[in-house]
């Protein structure tokens, strides 16, 4: 039985690659990191699973990551830990840099110095962000980077020690450079949840806007669940090496709403522009979408477009047979939609049993 180690496990994306691995009959050990709340929503149905593990262990730390790298002594490691939001390394660059940048060579390191070097292989969760100011589009492995934010810096980084370690050690370990992928389990502050979130609400009436900030931002947007898949086959291949995943469209902010209210049975138009664009309820002539210059970022990627013809012969993974954009646009405000409405249901027993609490119906 093959020993995989997932960093990051209770993310979008370490949740459903741990599914897949369990489901390829992987024994799995996944990182967590201790606080205050016990947040473990995407791995609780995982939790019990005799094959499924949790270690605490912190990117930041190297002892936690040598003690967890000496004891799991894993086939493949999966290093999907980061704090991957771009807007808030504007806010936190330094913790960005640690976690993001030296976390990774913590990781390659301890497997180096357990004497793993020569039997574990080691996926980097690389990223669209390296291309930022974009040089060249669509983007391939070709593409000169030029990071645009605190955190694609970090993750350069990542990139080039990978790389590093790969030549320097002839140490399997690859990046997988993957545009943006989103979920039904895609964090709520990202773009694409953001919306498909506050549609239903405003849908089912528990929101009266959603403010967001640059609409024209261009993103090539696939589902998690299909890019995990990836992450495993490039650690399957022959020799490493790293590989652009992406769906090979692209869409606007402004598209993902208009999918995802129409989604949730309402019809937008936008009219105005820049800080004075509005999305109208054509319905009702209600504003519903504004922009809030909040949400600007210092500087902004706006033209993410992958080309995956190298994952596409190599890997043979074919992003036009995986779920579409309106496909996902589709699952997130469906699943969003069910969860306002179990949110409307619990409030309704609340109130009832206030009620009946007053009138002395219950005690
Ligand atoms: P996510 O949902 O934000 O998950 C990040 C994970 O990293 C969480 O499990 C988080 O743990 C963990 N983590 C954060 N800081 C850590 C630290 N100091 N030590 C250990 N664990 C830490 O991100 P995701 O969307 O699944 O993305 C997974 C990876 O792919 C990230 O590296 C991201 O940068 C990269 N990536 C994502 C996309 C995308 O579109 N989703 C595209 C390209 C690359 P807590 O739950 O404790 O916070
Ligand atoms: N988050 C957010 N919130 N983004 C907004 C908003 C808003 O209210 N309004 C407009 N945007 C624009 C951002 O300016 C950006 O251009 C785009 O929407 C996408 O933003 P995010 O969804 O936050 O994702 P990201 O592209 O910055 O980063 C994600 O994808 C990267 C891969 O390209 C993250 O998952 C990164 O970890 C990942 O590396």
């Amino acid at each position: 039985m093959k020993r995989a180690l997932i960093t990051g496990v209770t993310g979008q994306d370490g949740s459903f690659l741990a599914e897949l691995l369990l489901e390829k009959g992987y024994d799995v050990h996944g990182t967590i990191r201790r606080s205050s709340v016990d947040f473990r929503e995407r791995i609780a149905h995982l939790e019990g699973h005799p094959h499924f593990h949790l270690h605490y262990a912190d990117l930041g730390d190297s002892m936690s990551i040598m003690q967890v790298v000496s004891k799991v002594r894993p086939d493949e490691i999966y290093n999907l830990a980061a704090q991957s939001h771009v807007q808030v390394s504007f806010d936190s660059p330094e913790f960005t840099a640690d976690v993001d940048a030296t976390g990774v060579l913590r990781i390659l390191e301890a497997v180096r110095l357990c004497g793993l070097a020569g039997s574990c292989r080691i996926y980097q969760a690389s990223t669209s962000e390296l291309y930022g100011k974009v040089e060249e589009v669509p983007q391939n492995e070709r593409t000169p980077f030029h990071p645009y934010s605190p955190y694609a810096v970090a993750k350069l980084y990542g990139f080039w020690i990978v790389k590093e370690y790969r030549e320097a050690y002839g140490m399997y370990c690859c990046s997988g450079i993957l545009f943006n992928h989103e979920s039904e389990r895609r964090g709520e502050t990202f773009v694409t949840r953001k919306i498909t979130l506050a549609a239903a609400r405003i849908a089912q009436g528990k929101q009266e806007k959603l403010y967001l900030g640059n609409l024209s931002s261009l993103r090539d947007w696939g589902y998690a669940k299909d890019y995990v898949e990836c992450m495993w086959l490039i650690l399957q291949q022959p020799e490493p090496d790293d590989y652009v995943i992406a769906t090979g469209e692209q869409h606007s902010v402004r598209e993902f709403c208009l999918l995802a209210f129409r989604r949730a049975g309402i019809e937008l138009e936008f009219v105005g522009e820049g800080e004075n664009e509005k999305g109208i309820d054509k319905a009702t002539g209600r504003v519903v979408v504004e922009v809030s210059p909040d949400f600007y970022r210092p500087t902004d990627v706006v033209n993410l477009w992958g080309d995956p013809t190298k994952a596409k012969k190599e890997l043979g993974w074919d992003p036009t047979k995986k779920t579409s954009f309106e496909e996902l646009v589709n699952l997130m405000v469906d699943a969003d939609m069910a969860k306002v409405a179990v949110e409307r249901a619990g409030e309704q027993v609340k109130l009832n049993l206030e009620e009946y609490l007053e009138k002395g119906i219950v005690k």
